[in-house]
């Protein structure tokens, strides 16, 4: 699934996107050089708030060739894991908070069907939630903001506890991907990309920005020269 550049990725958020618009917002996140598009479905149970389903996945997949990331910030992603990948999303990446039992076959589902497999972990859940997972997982999500709403103060307490860890904990050969999530902007960028993250998650600092495109060179070039260091 990765469109391996030697450097990170930048995944645009939608989710502070005019969702008025949300087709031209799409297309123009992918001219503004974005790699990827990051999905956001919230259900209004496993995060207060409530945003799009797979419906609006399937249309947005008409409109771009760029790798679909979903986010699913659901209570139930073993429930609706055929809905998102008959929608056309490359990843699939949910809570290791959700409930126990839907978590391994969810991930299992998901490989099998050719797709990226991800967990993600809220800010205070530790890294070690995902043992049981060890192997399953393309893809560890670390969120630097409380899940649930764009345009939230970056917890860098969080990235220098969990990223060099997230690292070290998928493959060592780096086959898997750690993203970061929440907060990543120009000024996040370089404490990001210490922590060897593959793909960074911006969102608000995209869409409220006077040049998308300059925003999201800023942070892939800030990121990329700190990760490769860190990665040397
Ligand atoms: C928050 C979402 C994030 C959010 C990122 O729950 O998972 O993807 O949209 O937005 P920014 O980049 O504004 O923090
Ligand atoms: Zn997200």
């Amino acid at each position: 699934m990765t469109e391996r550049r030697p450097g990170a990725l930048i995944a645009a958020s939608i989710l502070d996107s005019d969702l008025a618009a949300l087709g031209d917002e799409v297309r123009r996140a992918e001219a503004a050089g974005a790699d990827r598009i990051h999905l956001d479905v919230m259900d209004g149970h496993f995060v207060p708030n409530l945003t799009f389903g797979w419906k609006t996945i399937e249309a947005l997949r008409r409109v771009t060739p760029l790798p679909f990331d979903a986010h699913l910030m659901i209570a139930e992603p073993g429930r609706w894991t055929e809905q998102f990948l008959d929608a056309g999303c490359d990843s699939i990446t949910f809570h290791v908070e959700v409930a126990e039992p839907q978590i391994g076959p969810a991930l299992a589902r998901i490989r099998e069907a050719g797709r990226a497999a991800g967990l993600s972990v809220k800010p205070r859940t530790p890294l070690s939630s995902l043992d049981p997972y060890r192997g399953l997982l393309d893809i560890v999500l670390v969120m630097t903001v409380e899940p649930g709403f764009g345009g939230q103060a970056f917890m860098a307490d969080v990235a220098d506890a969990k990223l060099l860890p997230a690292r070290a904990w998928l493959a060592p050969d780096g086959a898997n991907e750690v993203q970061v999530d929440g907060g990543g902007r120009s000024a996040t960028a370089e404490v990001i990309g210490r922590g060897g993250t593959d793909v960074i998650v911006v969102g608000s600092a995209l869409y409220r920005a006077d040049d998308m495109a300059a925003e999201v060179e800023r942070v892939r070039g800030v990121a990329s020269a700190a990760r490769a260091a860190t990665l040397r």
